[in-house]
């Protein structure tokens, strides 16, 4: 069975409390539970992991070689800022989807850019919560083809 390890960035811990009229009410284990429920019907097994420090989100990334065979992230913030995640992800050769709850090309200027996005194999944002159940159904898809 396909493992996918599911990371989220920065201040994603905080979802639930944290500007709920753009980020929802849901918290972040209500994700992981929804999506852990998903997982069983798409026939793939997930491990999550959140962090607010850039170098251990490398870490958990480089780490994934050989136990996982893609990755789900949200990568918060460092979307817009980090170029070592997104050597990390090329790096591992994983096929990754990057995903957001935001519609982040219709925010502030600044979160236009991802430098996450030329090294994944797509992005899906704007739809919240479900950004995440669609972005493990096209891995899903990817890992099955
Ligand atoms: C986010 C969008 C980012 O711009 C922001 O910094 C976040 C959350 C999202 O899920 O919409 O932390 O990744």
């Amino acid at each position: 069975m396909d493992s996918v390890l599911v990371v989220h960035g920065p201040n994603l811990n905080m979802l639930g409390k944290r500007e709920p009229e753009i980020y929802g009410s849901g918290t972040l284990d209500d994700i992981n539970r929804a999506l852990r429920a998903l997982s069983d019907s798409l026939g793939l097994t997930v491990s999550f992991y959140q962090s607010n420090h850039e170098g251990d989100l490398i870490d958990i990334i480089q780490s994934a070689v050989d136990k996982h065979q893609g990755i789900l992230i949200n990568p918060g913030a460092y979307t817009h800022t980090s170029i070592a995640i997104r050597d990390a992800i090329s790096s591992v050769s994983l096929p990754t989807v990057e995903v957001h709850l935001s519609n982040i090309h219709k925010r502030e200027s600044f979160r236009h850019h991802s430098y996450i996005a030329p090294v994944a194999i797509g992005q899906i944002c704007g739809f919240g919560v479900d950004s995440y159940y669609l972005g493990l159904q096209a891995l899903a898809n990817h890992l099955h083809k």
